[in-house]
């Protein structure tokens, strides 16, 4: 079954966009149904992260068709550079890190981009695949030679596809997605929609990004809700113990708005955990997955999120200027979009409109059809992968990053978080931050800084007013580690 559902998702991604015959019924699940991809039944995560675990055994390894299938579970742990048999048969182009063998030959065959940097900005924006950048243009094109109507009813069914792929990636229905511009239009759609009454209570956390630190704020002001940030536990992630306290005292609490992977850190907040404490409360919870999505596999049902907003630029490797929003079909009805036009609602007479019924109610008629085309590819192209693999071979090169950049003088790191994903941060002693990424892009590496303007909950109160941020992708290898290890003594030194 795992292994039809990943044939089924290869080609459809091989298509580009076009749909194959057939896919619809799978690509639809009901909302009860357990999670689909690679080996999510499995306890994945104990085994990757379980040190004493014995060692070796099975894995995930290339299909017939380039998927991925799963080998018995009688294996644990590899370590990061595995010099055991099993490692050392596997062909050069497959790289063992952690417990996964993960084609990256392959992976970096389809990002020309890799030729000409060591890419470390995936939380910025990731290198697409050439199948994300050949549907944009293909569409484009159309545009340029039909007309840009035409070309849209011409590619109807590759349109229809990308909603299909988002469902299939978190788990939700088609009617409960919309497509929009980027992470932050789908959460102020999502909250801006909804009604609150002065003193109702808008619970965030201290991994609150900007603009949607912003948007409450606004918010707030305008209806007299008020916005509490909740305490982080002993690990920097969000204490569900005081979550759950402030869910059960005081005034009536209307939103939790959680930020599973925090702009500035490499920390995962337990989404599950704080989705059953709001389920538990009867308050919906807006997950922001703008991070997490296209690194970690996400399922609202699993999770328990009734809102979520996410960005097609990051670890989904999908174009600038897409992104969406899911939210449950019990919802839908009781969120009414801050703005309307004749795709979200319909004029139905002179005095009269009707809202549509589903998630595109949250989307504007005109749209960028291409990059709306491109989105569903990149979810196809990461599917194909799997979100398990996927997160397996990620967090693995981050850990080796944060172990590599700890055995060096003057270097910090600073990410917090029980579980950790792609995204290292640290600083070096005496070198501002955007002064170490100024090096690291003039030796070939790109990074990126964040500032306490991004993250006003958190960097502060850490004594931080900026890092450095080197997010890893699948894609990226050892030999990118090195060289953004070799150029830092020097960026410290030249600024000492
Ligand atoms: C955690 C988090 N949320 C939201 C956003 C906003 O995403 P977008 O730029 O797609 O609106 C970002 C952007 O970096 C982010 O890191």
């Amino acid at each position: 079954m795992i292994t039809a559902a990943l044939f089924s998702t290869v080609q459809r991604s091989n298509l580009a966009g076009q749909v194959t015959p057939g896919l619809t019924r799978m690509s639809q699940p009901a909302a009860s149904e357990a999670p689909r991809w690679g080996v999510s039944s499995l306890d994945w995560r104990s085994h990757a992260v379980d040190e004493s675990a014995e060692h070796p055994g099975g894995g995930m390894s290339p299909a017939a068709g380039s998927g991925w299938s799963w080998a018995p579970p009688s294996l644990t742990r590899h370590p990061a550079r595995c010099a055991c048999p099993a490692c050392a048969r596997q062909p050069l182009t497959r790289h063992s890190v952690g417990f996964v063998v993960f084609d990256v030959e392959r992976a970096r065959r389809d990002t020309p981009g890799v030729r000409r940097v060591a890419h470390l900005n995936n939380a910025g924006a990731a290198l697409p695949p050439v199948q994300v950048t050949e549907a944009v243009i293909a569409h484009l094109r159309r545009e340029a030679e039909c007309g840009g109507y035409e070309a849209a009813e011409a590619a109807g069914e590759q349109i229809e596809a990308t909603y299909i792929a988002i469902a299939q990636l978190i788990s939700c229905e088609v009617d409960e997605v919309a497509v929009v511009e980027n992470a932050t239009r789908a959460f102020d759609m999502a909250c801006y929609a909804m009604a609150f009454a002065p003193g109702e209570r808008i619970l965030t956390s201290h991994a609150e990004y900007a603009s949607n630190a912003i948007a409450l704020l606004q918010i707030a002001g305008r209806t007299g809700a008020l916005v509490e940030v909740v305490d982080d536990d002993e690990h920097g992630q969000i204490s569900l113990t005081d979550l759950r306290h402030r869910l059960t005292r005081g005034g009536p609490v209307r939103l939790i708005a959680l930020t599973h992977v925090p702009t500035q850190g490499g920390l995962v907040n337990p989404a599950e955990q704080v989705g059953a404490l709001a389920r538990q409360a009867g308050v919906p919870l807006l997950l922001d997955a703008c991070q997490s999505v296209g690194q970690l596999p996400i399922d609202v049902q699993r999770i328990g999120a009734d809102l979520l907003c996410a960005t097609g630029r990051k670890y989904l490797r999908g174009p600038r200027g897409t992104g969406f929003l899911y939210v449950r079909r019990s919802l839908l009805d009781r969120l009414e979009p801050p703005f309307l036009d004749l795709h979200a609602a319909t004029w139905t007479a002179p005095e009269r409109y009707e809202i549509r019924p589903d998630a595109r109610r949250f989307e504007t008629w005109e749209t960028n059809c291409a990059s709306k085309i491109g989105l569903g590819v990149a979810i196809d192209y990461a599917l194909s992968w799997g979100l398990e693999a996927i997160e397996a071979r990620v967090t693995a090169l981050a850990e080796e990053l944060r172990t590599r950049l700890r055995g060096l003088d003057g270097v910090r790191v600073h990410d917090q978080g029980r579980r950790r994903c792609g995204i290292v941060t640290f600083t070096v002693d005496g070198v501002p931050a955007p002064e170490v990424r100024r090096r690291l892009a003039s030796s070939g590496v790109n990074t990126s800084v964040s500032h306490a303007s991004s993250a006003r909950l958190d960097l502060p109160r850490r004594g931080l007013s900026e890092l450095v941020r080197a997010s890893v992708h699948y894609y990226n290898t050892d030999e990118e580690l090195d060289q953004l290890v070799i150029a830092l003594p020097r960026a410290a030194k030249s600024a000492g």
